[in-house]
């Protein structure tokens, strides 16, 4: 068991989270599909290369997602402004994609009462119901639509880019109906937050002025989650982003150490990555606790698009990349397991466990003399959840099945800040393992171009006239 962090203040000493990787040891999951400490220790050097690759970008400023924990301007006006919006909106609208509305998800479902739009004002502590409109689907945006008081409606608009299709679609949609609405007060109900130099939004927002908000050049979509495509609509709920960031800081105490038996990020990288060169090629990460689902959302998309990548290896062109699946516990037990037990020997499944829930529900006695019931009389659902996840993880084990657990005390910012910061940092270490750049995602700006290219934006012709011609029809396709 590795403690994510070891040079904490004593105050969050209680809040470290732990990384169990037992079984995924050949001792525990047998020779075939664990890896041994004799594989991990001859790996070490490698291990450590990649480590110092990851300190060398951070220190000339090419991966800045790394110093987020540490931007404390940039907090403190997330932080006012949030506060401030608060007073005047009761609905919070992010309109954004991927990497830019991910992070907003996971956040909120992780720190957020479970059913937080549902609650009477009060109970949000009079903040904003939150809503991330993530998909261009007419049926749900004109459904968010439907639902939202555009006087006390606020939108952010988030993209990196500043230019992605859907993204700007839904903004000409909301600004069109915000200046019908208010007319020159439209501007106030907007917020944007963008990169300073690419794109359209960053001008747009001046032009019209926007309260506006940058993301640092090098910080990608999907390792935005802790600049404020992550921070606003998470302050804006009220989540306490200080802790957050705090706890982002914490583990990058241990991520950043170049020693794979100190830095539990480069442990995990190193052993997936062995794994995956012995064919576990699925990546599973299944939290217990139903408020971690958006993290695994987030996960899934952190790792598809960092390692997903053809790339060429002494001039052969390889096709790389372990797949994740995100899946529930408990609920997947009963759609994913049988096949994580039975099916391929091709996966690597990581738990997260929530060690105190915020709540206790006990499970009162019944008498009714059936065997089904009485025996989980005196228990509570907290016993229930954590006895199937070790129940889950030995059978597995049992059936050769490689897992780990990343343990959290409490699910609280400090908790998840601490995960998120560790999650990204072991994606971009198993990325150098792998060979690919972690940090660029072509085939997703490829298919922006051609989408780009078929609804004409300017600039596309040449691009639409190929499709068209590869679609057999003439130079209009849309
Ligand atoms: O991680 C990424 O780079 C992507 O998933 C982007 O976040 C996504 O395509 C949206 O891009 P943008 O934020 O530029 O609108």
């Amino acid at each position: 068991m590795v403690a994510i962090a070891h040079a904490a203040s004593d105050r969050w000493t209680h809040q470290r989270v732990r990384f169990d990787f037992t079984n995924l040891l050949a001792e525990s999951v047998g020779s075939a599909h664990g890896v041994t400490l004799r594989e991990l220790r001859a790996m070490a050097p490698r291990a450590a290369d990649a480590a110092r690759w990851l300190q060398h970008l951070r220190a000339s400023g090419q991966v800045e997602w790394m110093d987020l924990p540490y931007q404390r301007g940039v907090v403190e006006r997330v932080v006012t402004f949030a506060d401030n919006l608060a007073t005047r909106c009761e609905a919070f609208v992010v309109l954004g994609i991927g990497g830019s509305a991910l992070g907003a998800i996971a956040l909120h479902t992780a720190l957020n009462h479970p059913f937080y739009n549902e609650l009477a004002p009060a109970q949000r502590g009079n903040r904003p119901r939150v809503y991330v409109l993530d998909n261009v689907d007419p049926d749900f945006v004109a459904g968010a639509l439907d639902r939202l008081d555009l006087r006390r409606t606020v939108f952010n608009v988030v993209t990196k880019s500043g230019s992605t299709a859907e993204t700007m679609a839904q903004l000409a949609i909301v600004r069109d109906r915000l200046r019908a609405a208010l007319g020159a007060a439209a501007a106030d109900h907007i917020v944007a937050t963008t990169d300073a130099a690419r794109g359209d939004l960053h001008a747009l927002a001046e032009q019209e002025g926007y309260a506006l908000f940058e993301i640092p050049p090098t910080v990608g979509g999907r390792f935005s989650v802790l600049s404020p495509v992550g921070l606003l609509p998470a302050a804006v709920s009220g989540i306490d982003v200080r802790e957050l960031l705090a706890g982002a800081a914490e583990a990058d105490a241990s991520c950043r150490d170049d020693d794979l038996w100190v830095n539990p990020a480069l442990l995990n990288a190193t052993a997936h990555y062995l794994l995956y060169e012995r064919g576990k090629h699925i990546t599973v990460l299944m939290p217990y606790s139903q408020k971690l689902r958006g993290l695994a959302d987030w996960f899934r998309q952190l790792w598809a698009e960092s390692l997903g990548k053809t790339c060429q290896v002494d001039a052969r062109t390889i096709e790389v990349g372990p797949t994740p699946v995100s899946a529930l516990g408990v609920t997947d037990q009963h759609s994913q397991l049988q096949l994580y037990l039975d099916g391929p020997p091709d996966k690597v499944i990581t738990f997260v466990a929530v060690d105190r829930f915020d709540r206790v529900v006990a499970i009162p006695p019944t008498h009714l003399g059936l065997g089904s019931v009485d025996y989980l009389g005196g228990h509570t659902l907290n016993e229930l959840i954590n006895a199937e996840r070790v129940a889950t993880a030995l059978t597995l084990t049992r059936r050769h099945r490689p897992n780990c657990t990343f343990l959290l005390p409490e699910l609280r910012a400090f908790t998840v800040g601490q995960l998120i910061y560790l999650l990204e940092v072991q994606t971009a270490l198993i990325g150098h393992l792998l060979g690919v750049n972690p940090f660029d995602q072509p085939a997703v700006e490829a298919g922006k171009e051609a989408t780009y290219a078929l609804l004409g934006r300017p600039g596309y012709t040449a691009q639409a006239q190929r499709l068209a011609r590869r679609l057999g029809m003439g130079r209009k396709i849309l």
